[in-house]
């Protein structure tokens, strides 16, 4: 890992206080030393702490006015900090709320697009000027379950399609610009996502998030357009597109309602 070379100069990251995130920057830390990193969430990353180039951006991402408002910031300190080389773009911050749709909590599921969409779309608009004119990366952190229609996760697997989709839209559109762009589509990833979710699969399903984070960098390296860590989540999604939709939601349901509620 160490030997590989990191040809980003910034980075910007979301989430970096927990779980993918978190293993991103301990990664891309241990890539160099000299990377600034910008990273947006309420809680500060532990691995900030005395740590040079590391700048933490208190934001609560399901508010437009604090990314209008923290976006400026982060771009002049990019410009006087690290005037020159690549800037890679990390949104990874995002949640869930296990239940079917009229049980679940109306407001945390608008919530949940505010930030699992609205604030991908927001940040990514904001940032891409200066990505553009210096060159760099994107990775949006979609999920396994946007590949297809999810029952009990309704809303955040329909968060989780929209980012997909998007991503490998933007892809096209950014193909002449120098921006590489990668949909990182995790399965059950060790983290605190379920806690917050209030569900709970089996431990033993779970994928380190470290492996996640070294198999999105591969495939980043390697220009993919998006990709799924681990064979078995990759066989399944595959298997899910010989189904017709409905029957594959129906199948998709049956899956996720024997996730037992933790709460
Ligand atoms: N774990 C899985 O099985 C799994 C599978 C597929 C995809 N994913 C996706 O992976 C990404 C990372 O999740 P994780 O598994 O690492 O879960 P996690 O440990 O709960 O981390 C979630 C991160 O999102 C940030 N976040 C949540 N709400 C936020 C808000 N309102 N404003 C700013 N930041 C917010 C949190 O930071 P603060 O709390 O400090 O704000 C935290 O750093 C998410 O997009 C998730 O949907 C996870």
């Amino acid at each position: 890992m160490d030997k590989r070379y990191l040809e980003y100069s910034a980075v910007v990251i979301t989430g970096g206080s927990s779980g993918i995130g978190a293993s991103f920057l301990t990664f891309l830390l241990n890539l160099s030393q000299k990377v600034l990193i910008c990273n947006l969430s309420r809680r500060k990353p532990k691995l900030f702490e005395g740590k040079e180039r590391c700048y933490h951006f208190e934001c609560d991402l399901s508010k437009r006015e604090l990314i209008e408002e923290v976006v400026p910031k982060i771009n002049q300190l990019l410009i006087d900090q690290m005037p020159q080389g690549k800037i890679l773009l990390i949104n990874n911050s995002g949640f869930g709320e296990y239940g079917a749709f009229q049980d679940t909590n109306l407001s945390n599921q608008l919530n949940m697009i505010d930030v699992n969409v609205c604030a991908v779309v927001h940040l990514t608009g904001l940032m891409l000027p200066l990505i553009i004119k210096r060159g760099g990366g994107i990775i949006n952190v979609s999920s396994g379950v946007g590949f297809q229609p999810t029952p009990y996760m309704a809303t955040y697997g329909a968060t989780k399609s929209f980012v997909l989709d998007w991503t490998l839209a933007i892809r096209e559109d950014l193909r002449d610009k120098g921006v590489r762009v990668l949909a990182l589509c995790p399965g059950v990833t060790q983290s605190s996502f379920f806690a917050r979710a209030g569900f709970s699969p089996e431990k033993e399903s779970r994928q380190p998030a470290e492996e996640v984070v070294e198999v999105a960098w591969k495939a980043f390296e390697a220009d993919k357009g998006f990709v799924i860590p681990g064979f078995r989540n990759k066989v399944m999604i595959c298997i899910g597109k010989f189904f017709p939709l409905c029957l594959l939601t129906r199948i998709s349901g049956m899956i996720v309602k024997r996730f037992r509620k933790s709460k």
